[in-house]
C-alpha cells in the first residue's frame, strides 16, 4: 500500500453535528462498556461525509477523543483503510477500478478519460466539481470495466460514455447509475439464458418443458464461445440515398466510433444487425475493441433500431436509445 499522509492543510477544529452527536451518541451503546473504540470506523465515516468526503485531522482527534482512545490508534486506522479520504475531493468523487477484470475490459480507456477532463489523479478540478483515483477491485467484475462515483456504480462503460456521464455530473444533470449498455444488471448479454422458466423458481415445482428443455444438447446459443475467425462484413461505398443511419443511438457508439464505423463502410443499422460472429470478430479488430459490440450488445440494438427505430427500440429496452 501507497503512503498515506494527512493533508498539509488543515482546518482549525472538527465537531459533529447535533443530528449526528446524537446518531454517533446511539452507535456507542451498540458495543459492551469498555469496548466503544469498536465504533471507531462508522464514526470516522460519519465524520467524513459531514466534512465534504474527506477526513482532516481534527476530525480523527475528535472521534478519538469521543472513544478514549489514544490519537496514534484513531490516526492508524484512518491511514490505513483507503476509504477514508486525508485530502479534499470533487463533489463527484470518482473511485475508478483498475483491476485485473476492468483493465482487460478497457479500464486504462476511462483513466485517459480522468486524466483529460480531471486532470492528474488525486487533484480536484478549479471548479471543484470532479477529483479521480484509480482503486482496487469494486467487487462489480461481472460489469467491467465500471466506476464508482460518491455512492452510486456506474458500469459497463466506455470511454465516450464515461465522458458523457462526467459532463453531465459536473453540469448538475441527473445520471442513471447501474450499467450504460442495455444490460439491467449482470446478466448476459443478449438477455439471461438460464432459469427461464419461472416455474423453477416462483414455488410452483419443475415443468416437463422445463426438464426436457434443460437435458438438450448445448445450442449455438449455450455453447461457451470460441474464439472465432475474423471476416470482413458486406461494407459499402457510399450510404443509401435517404442517408446514413445515426450510429450514434447505438448505446457505445459515440462521434468517433461512428467516423471509424462510416470509413470502413458501415453506415446503416441493418448493416451492423446482420454480422455473424466472425464479422463482429473483424470489426472489433478494426476498433481494437476488446469485446465491446459484445458487451455492448451493438448487434441486438440495430435489430431493433432497423425494424422500427426509437419506438422499437424503447419496447425491446424499455428505455431511449441515446
Ligand atoms: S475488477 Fe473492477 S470491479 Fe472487480
Amino acid at each position: 500500500m501507497s503512503v498515506r499522509r494527512l493533508d498539509p492543510v488543515q482546518p482549525e477544529s472538527f465537531a459533529f453535528s447535533r443530528a449526528n452527536l446524537s446518531w454517533a451518541k446511539g452507535q456507542l451503546k451498540k458495543y459492551p462498556k469498555g469496548k466503544q473504540a469498536s465504533a471507531i470506523i462508522p464514526l470516522l465515516w460519519r465524520a467524513q461525509e459531514q466534512h465534504d468526503g474527506w477526513l482532516p485531522e481534527p476530525a480523527i482527534r475528535h472521534v478519538a477523543d469521543m472513544l478514549g482512545m489514544p490519537y496514534i490508534r484513531a490516526l492508524e486506522v484512518a491511514t490505513f483503510y483507503t476509504m477514508f479520504n486525508l485530502s479534499p475531493v470533487g463533489e463527484h468523487f470518482v473511485q475508478l477500478c483498475g483491476t485485473t477484470p476492468c483493465m482487460l475490459c478497457g479500464s486504462g480507456d476511462l483513466i485517459d478519460v480522468c486524466k483529460k477532463v480531471i486532470g492528474p489523479e488525486n487533484t480536484v478540478t478549479a471548479d471543484g466539481k470532479l477529483s479521480w483515483m484509480e482503486v482496487e477491485c469494486l467487487g462489480a467484475c461481472v460489469n467491467a470495466p465500471m466506476a464508482q462515483v460518491n455512492k452510486d456504480y456506474y458500469e459497463d462503460l466506455t470511454a465516450e460514455n464515461f465522458e458523457q456521464i462526467l459532463a453531465d455530473l459536473r453540469a448538475g444533470k441527473k445520471v442513471k447509475p447501474g450499467p450504460q449498455n442495455s444490460r439491467h444488471a449482470s446478466e448476459p448479454m443478449g438477455g439471461a439464458t438460464t432459469l427461464l422458466d419461472p416455474s423453477l423458481y416462483n414455488g410452483k415445482g419443475r415443468s416437463k418443458s422445463a426438464t426436457s428443455r434443460t437435458r438438450k444438447a448445448p445450442t449455438a446459443k449455450t455453447k461457451s464461445p470460441k474464439a472465432s475467425a475474423t471476416a470482413a462484413p458486406k461494407l459499402m461505398k457510399t450510404p443509401r440515398k435517404a442517408g446514413a443511419d445515426d450510429l450514434k443511438m447505438i448505446a457505445g457508439v459515440g462521434p468517433k466510433i461512428e467516423g471509424i464505423l462510416n470509413g470502413l463502410g458501415v453506415f446503416h443499422f441493418d448493416q451492423v444487425s446482420k454480422w455473424k460472429r466472425a464479422e463482429v470478430a473483424w470489426v472489433d479488430e478494426q476498433l481494437k475493441f476488446k469485446g465491446r459490440i459484445d458487451r455492448e450488445d451493438w448487434i441486438k440494438q440495430a435489430k431493433a433500431l432497423a425494424k422500427g427505430g426509437e419506438a422499437e427500440y424503447v419496447k425491446v429496452f424499455g428505455k431511449k436509445p441515446r
